[in-house]
């Protein structure tokens, strides 16, 4: 069943006004009709003026207007859409929206070649753009004994400032690549997507220049002393993986950047088994390292200017003769002891040990990315992730990377009075607290294995990394989000170290200080 094909779409930023594009070889073209557009004298502009004219089109609503051979244009398919035009969020939401709807229109039309003309394009809108073609486009294939993948071969942006754009385009691009990665190993079924095939798809990606990748075992996880990533693992006959990744962008001695992705495979809830109905979705929840594998995917294609150390612990979560029982006490990578009150709540368990990991890295940040708790999908929906963090920085920098790319998270409280409930009669905490803030108790769990001083957020994905009812599938998100924010990080380091050097030659005396070292 498993096929090697790799439907390669490829996207290219073109210089091209509306005259431009009529000439243009291609099976369908999508114009967007800006809100303050000026018709020009060509085809398309004749087209559009007259479909706006007739108020056969609008130019807000982004309701696709299909036509079918106009005059004096070579393409025969001509889709407009009346959208974009304000630079912001809800702007570029809208944009995305209405590019969607009308590659949406053109599916069983066996589209090989698209042209999308972005007239009034900003920044922003190639983003959308981009992303609303990737992801209208993106087909499931894996186990499917006659798909057909994507027809798309190629889809040419065209805007009248090319390099103007030419920055967001090449992050849209990179980041459509990886939120695909992550949506495509989401989507695919626990049987398939297991720790093993995890661990080969992260070698696969480190392939590239710039990316090493080193997976422990069973036995050198026991080695190390994960006994709570361990406990979980030991109710599955799949061998538990932990995935190391490292792109290295910027100089090694500058302190990376370390994001954790929750990679159960497959969530029964072990002996506290979950209800049957919807049980297939528990699939979803490696979605975590999904992401984590997608970033990385963005990085090798991007190269931003910054160092990323990437960490996955991935099993399984299964009812069995050895399988963690409610009661029992598991030893964590920290010396810190955790009952075990329900084995429902394992996201945290493995979490908590690849956290403790993570310090060894000495990092500017940790960030883990785990599909924690129903509560938070109770709380926040499919809309926007949790986010909690102990540093008001990195909140802000995660909140503002999220608004610019459509992928919003919403930052939650971490008091302490909400870590009360993780008490244990037999060890120093529980792994649950009681019913009340439950996304808020699992966040104060994964605290206690950070320290204060080091930056650290937690987004809970559990809302926004897939979609159940009839559209289920993997969403790719929060790559977009990882992605911005680690571009964003690779910025001011540059200036920084710049600012630093400029210091150092002003003033001999005081001097920058030096990088910290990433000691390993
Ligand atoms: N993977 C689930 C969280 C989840 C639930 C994600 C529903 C998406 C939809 C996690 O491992 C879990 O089972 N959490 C429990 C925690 C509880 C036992 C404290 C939950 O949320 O019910
Ligand atoms: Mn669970
Ligand atoms: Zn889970």
């Amino acid at each position: 069943m498993t096929r090697e094909t790799t439907w390669i779409m490829d996207f290219e930023l073109k210089n091209l006004d509306l005259a431009g594009a009529a000439r243009e070889k291609a099976d369908a073209i999508v114009v967007v009709v800006p809100p303050d557009w000026r018709p020009g004298r060509d085809p398309i502009s004749r087209l559009a003026a007259d479909a706006l004219q007739s108020q056969a089109l609008d130019r807000k609503n982004g309701k696709p207007l299909a036509c079918w051979r106009p005059d004096g244009v070579a393409c025969p398919r001509v889709v407009l859409v009346g959208s974009g035009g304000d630079a912001t969020p809800a702007g570029w939401r809208k944009l995305k929206s209405a590019v969607a709807a009308a590659v949406a229109g053109l599916r069983d039309a066996g589209v090989r070649r698209l042209l999308v003309c972005l007239p009034g394009a900003t920044s922003g809108d190639v983003r959308s753009a981009v992303m609303a073609v990737r992801e209208t486009t993106y087909v499931y294939t894996e186990t499917r004994s006659k798909a057909e993948g994507r027809a798309l071969r190629k889809a040419v942006i065209a805007v009248a400032d090319a390099p103007a754009v030419r920055e967001s385009f090449r992050e849209a691009v990179a980041t459509a690549m990886g939120i695909e990665l992550a949506r495509g190993l989401g989507d695919m079924p626990p049987n398939f997507a297991t720790p093993t095939r995890l661990a080969l798809e992260a070698r696969r990606i480190a392939r590239s220049p710039g990316i090493r990748c080193q997976v422990l075992g069973a036995s050198q996880i026991r080695k190390l002393g994960m006994g709570a990533f361990l406990g979980v693992a030991r109710g599955s006959r799949e061998e538990p993986k932990f995935i190391i990744l490292h792109y290295t962008g910027a100089p090694a001695a500058e302190a990376p950047v370390v994001l954790v992705g929750k990679g159960i495979t497959f969530d029964s809830g072990g002996i506290s088994i979950k209800p049957a109905a919807d049980m297939d979705e528990m699939k979803f929840d490696m979605s975590g390292a999904g992401s984590v594998l997608g970033t990385f995917r963005a990085l090798a294609e991007l190269r931003p200017r910054v160092n990323v150390v990437g960490l996955i612990p991935a099993c399984e979560n299964l009812p069995d003769g050895l399988a963690l029982k409610p009661g029992d006490v598991l030893e964590t990578l920290s010396g810190q002891t955790v009952e075990v009150l329900n084995t429902d709540a394992e996201g945290r368990l493995i979490l908590c040990d690849a956290l403790t990991y993570a310090k060894r890295f000495k990092p500017r940040a940790v960030i883990d990315i785990a599909t924690l708790t129903g509560a938070c999908v109770v709380a926040l929906g499919a809309v926007r992730s949790g986010l909690f963090s102990n540093d008001d920085p990195l909140a802000l920098a995660l909140q503002e990377a999220g608004e610019a790319c459509l992928d919003p998270c919403w930052r939650m409280p971490l008091d302490d009075a909400y870590g009360d409930g993780l008490r244990s009669h037999f060890a120093d905490m529980a792994n649950v607290a009681g019913r009340m803030a439950g996304a808020v108790t699992a966040a104060k769990f994964l605290q206690r294995f950070v320290s204060d001083d080091t930056p650290w957020a937690h987004l809970d994905i559990a809302g926004t990394a897939w979609r159940g009812g009839a559209a289920k599938g993997s969403t790719g998100r929060p790559v977009g989000l990882l992605v911005h924010y680690l571009v964003q990080q690779a910025r001011p380091a540059r200036t920084a170290a710049r600012k630093a050097t400029r210091q150092m030659a002003a003033t001999p005396t005081r001097g920058g200080r030096p990088a910290r070292k990433a000691a390993r």
